[in-house]
């Protein structure tokens, strides 16, 4: 049961820190190539999209960090989601002196942009604006070309990588659900977050 009487008066960081990490989200690797062709490349769950038309996404990445410093150079950025088996990935792009791509199988794109060979989903982007807030710099970038696979994410929550338990098929490609499997997809709720076609 959610406790109105646990907000303090002032705000708290601590707090703040733990509520933001009661919100899952799913794990990316952001990439870019520096002027000097250094591989950049660092682990960030602060992705989201903002814009449909056009299309448009955002990375948040803290002061300094040499992915956005690449970006900004060079112009352009590749967002990788991650799969379920890819927690190896993710710490290898966490730390200035973890392996990164020496760690990972990797191609460079036509502009020179570092590409990881496995992914759940992959965006392109055109560096659209850099905006710095707090002690942040928002990185927006205009997708160029993007696609998927059918994998299972891996997340980020409290903290933790963590990995998704097996779940029913979702209809992603608008295919029919089958529901004699599983009595949670007649839930209407589950019903609206897998489209039946
Ligand atoms: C799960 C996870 C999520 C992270 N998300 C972000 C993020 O959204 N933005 C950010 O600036 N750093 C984030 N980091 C930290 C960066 O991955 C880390 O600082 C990295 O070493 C930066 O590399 P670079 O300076 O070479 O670009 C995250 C780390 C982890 C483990």
């Amino acid at each position: 049961m959610s406790d109105l009487s646990s907000l303090g008066d002032a705000f708290d960081p601590a707090t703040f820190r733990s509520v933001m990490s009661s919100y899952p989200t799913g794990v990316t690797i952001v990439s870019a190539a520096a002027e000097d062709g250094t591989l950049c490349g660092m682990t960030a769950n602060s992705f989201t999209s903002v814009s449909l038309d056009p299309p448009i996404v955002l990375v948040c990445s803290q002061i300094g960090a040499r992915t956005c410093e690449a970006a900004k150079t060079s112009g352009r950025f590749a967002i990788h989601v991650l799969a379920h088996d890819q927690i190896s990935s993710a710490r290898a792009f966490v730390g200035f002196h973890a392996p990164r791509f020496d760690a990972v199988s990797h191609h460079l794109d036509e502009e020179g942009v570092p590409i990881l060979d496995h992914w759940l989903a992959l965006l392109v982007c055109k560096l659209h604006e850099v905006v710095r807030v707090g002690d942040h710099d928002v990185m927006f970038g205009l997708v160029e070309r993007c696609g998927r696979a059918d994998e299972t994410p891996l997340l980020f929550h409290e903290s933790a990588l963590r990995m998704l338990p097996r779940l029913p098929a979702l209809a992603v490609k608008g295919g029919p659900l089958s529901l004699e499997d599983d009595e949670d997809l007649n839930d209407p709720l589950v019903r609206v977050l897998a489209p039946l076609g």
